[in-house]
């Protein structure tokens, strides 16, 4: 009855409507159904033939199910990724299914990952993270594919050989969990956080080859005071301790609110979550530790409602004060923006009101932006203050790395200026190198103080410095040398 009751109202006001406009248009201008090319036919846009066949439609998954860890090979319009309130069961059921599950995925994502990589654990000596304590770990760990003796081999190999022959040892890497996705906190974080460990998935990466935790804080309005943590990781209940006489009182505020839990989507109060009790949430510092990384990832969220979205590990917030360009593809473009739609808490706003609204206010966000704002780059001691190395203090090595950066190596044209970075997207048309969806524009990361934030890429998919060496190698078909690889990375260690 009430139906029908709308319709009639829906109706009459069409017809209210209608009829102030010019006859000859009447209804058609409420509804025009827009252009169509007749008989559309597709160019290939250079893609290759038959491209979009290539590729697998994503299955039918429920939320909770196991995806695949070959995501790249997936393509096309998707199910939607948007939820209702409720999960596919009820919450015993949900957590028993997850017990079950999770020793055997954990157990397949350690195998994925040891034949995708070499965690052998061998380090540089001498060569340390910003605080001090964690080594720089030694690569490449990329294992190279069956049949290729060395990396030098691989990179004489044109794109096309590469890919026909299904030889590229980069290829994108996923989120393990994808239908579920959302955070997932590095081992070393969740001994600290227990309330995080997750009851469906664990981290895939050794703690070895993730950031120091806690990694030191630098403030562009305090370099007298070095890391003015002094070790700790920044709480809630300490930061007051250890910031006041630091800050003004618009940035404390501002890190009183990145430091401040919030729910989100699957870490709340509701059933509608991963963690065994009910959650307070997280904060920013959840996975920006001391304003850096913890190595904690998450799934791009420009591409929902695609469930084959691209996994992003966390970036440092290190630096940002010198960028325009935030997030790998969404392009946002100011910090205190950032702050205000960060989405990886509701990314479906259908979902807010279930797990708790978390709606900054201008305000608010502005002065997280501050606080973000005076979050430094480390010290860099080798660079002098046009960002060359001081001779006097550089080796040979680290010299001849920064002359192949400039020069035949060509990582300058991308990364230059203060920071290394040119804060322009990029297509590097990886899928120049396999069969698979193409990533499309990603934004340049900085490359100051970059030995501190493994693993590398948007998605965590080189383990080292020396990976990504050999990854621009590739992709950019440099043809250095094996000592010049190794000068390039030992110059990257100075930045
Ligand atoms: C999963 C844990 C996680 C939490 C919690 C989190 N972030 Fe992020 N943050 C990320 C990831 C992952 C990216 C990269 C996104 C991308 O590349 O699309 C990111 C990117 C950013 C960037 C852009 C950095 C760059 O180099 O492009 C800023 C700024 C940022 N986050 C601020 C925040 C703020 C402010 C909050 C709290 C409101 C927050 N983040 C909470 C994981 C997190
Ligand atoms: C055409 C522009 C371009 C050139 C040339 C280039 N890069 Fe990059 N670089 C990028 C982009 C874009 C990304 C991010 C790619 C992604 O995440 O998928 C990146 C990422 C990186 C990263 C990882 C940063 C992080 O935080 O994860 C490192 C390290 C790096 N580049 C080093 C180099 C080196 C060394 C060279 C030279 C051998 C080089 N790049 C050449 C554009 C470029």
């Amino acid at each position: 009855m009430k139906k029908i009751y709308l319709f009639a109202i829906l109706l009459g006001s069409c017809f209210l409507l209608a009829t102030n406009l010019p006859d000859d248009i009447g209804l058609h201008l409420l509804q025009s159904p827009g252009a169509e090319v007749e008989d559309f036919q597709e160019p290939d846009y250079g893609l290759g033939d038959g491209h979009i066949d290539s590729l697998i439609a994503f299955p039918d998954i429920k939320k909770g199910e196991r995806t695949p860890f070959d995501l790249w090979r997936y393509g096309g319009k998707g199910k939607s990724s948007f939820m209702d309130p409720n999960l596919p069961m009820e919450w015993d059921e949900w957590l028993a299914y997850h017990q079950k599950q999770k020793p055997k995925l954990m157990a397949d994502i350690r195998e994925y990952m040891n034949a995708r990589y070499d965690f052998s654990g061998e380090v540089y000596e001498g060569q340390f993270m910003s605080g001090g304590r964690k080594a720089i770990m030694k690569g490449p760990v990329v294992r190279l594919p069956r049949g290729i003796a060395s990396f030098e081999a691989l990179s004489a190999l044109s794109p096309e050989e590469i890919k026909a022959r299904d030889l590229f040892p980069f290829k994108p890497l996923a989120h393990p969990l994808a239908s579920t996705a959302h955070m997932v906190f590095p081992d070393n974080w969740n001994e600290v956080h227990p309330e995080h460990v997750r009851i469906d998935v664990d981290h895939d990466y050794p703690d070895e080859y993730l950031p120091e935790f806690p990694p030191p804080m630098f403030l562009t309005t305090h370099r007298e005071m070095g890391d003015v943590t002094k070790g700790k990781e920044i709480t809630i209940s300490n930061y007051y301790e250890i910031f006041n006489g630091l800050l003004t009182p618009e940035q404390m505020e501002g890190l009183k609110e990145l430091l401040r839990t919030t729910p989100t989507t699957w870490f709340n109060q509701t059933p509608h979550r991963v963690t065994l009790a009910p959650s307070a949430g997280v904060s920013c510092f959840s996975c920006h530790v001391n304003g850096h990384t913890n190595g904690a990832f998450e799934l791009g969220p420009d591409s929902r409602p695609h469930l084959a979205r691209l996994r992003v590990g966390t970036p440092s917030m290190r630096g940002n004060y010198n960028l325009m360009q935030l997030s790998s593809k969404r392009s946002i473009r100011s910090m205190d923006h950032f702050a205000e739609i960060e989405e990886y808490f509701d990314g479906d706003p259908g979902m807010m009101q279930h797990i708790g609204p978390r709606a900054h206010q201008k305000s608010v966000s502005n002065r997280m932006g501050d606080f973000n704002a005076i979050l430094d780059f480390p010290p860099a001691p080798k660079l002098g203050p046009m960002g060359k190395l001081i001779a006097s203090k550089a080796t040979d090595q680290e010299l001849l790395g920064e002359q192949l950066f400039w020069g035949k190596a060509q990582c300058g044209t991308c990364h230059y200026g203060p920071a290394f970075v040119d804060d322009y997207m990029h297509d590097l048309k990886v899928e120049r190198f396999y069969t698979g969806r193409p990533e499309g524009p990603i934004k340049t990361f900085p490359l100051r103080g970059i030995k501190d934030s493994p693993p590398y890429l948007h998605d965590d998919r080189l383990p080292t410095l020396d990976d990504t060496v050999e990854f621009f190698n590739l992709i950019l078909e440099l043809k250095l040398t094996a000592e010049e690889k190794d000068a390039l990375v030992a110059f990257l260690m100075c930045l």
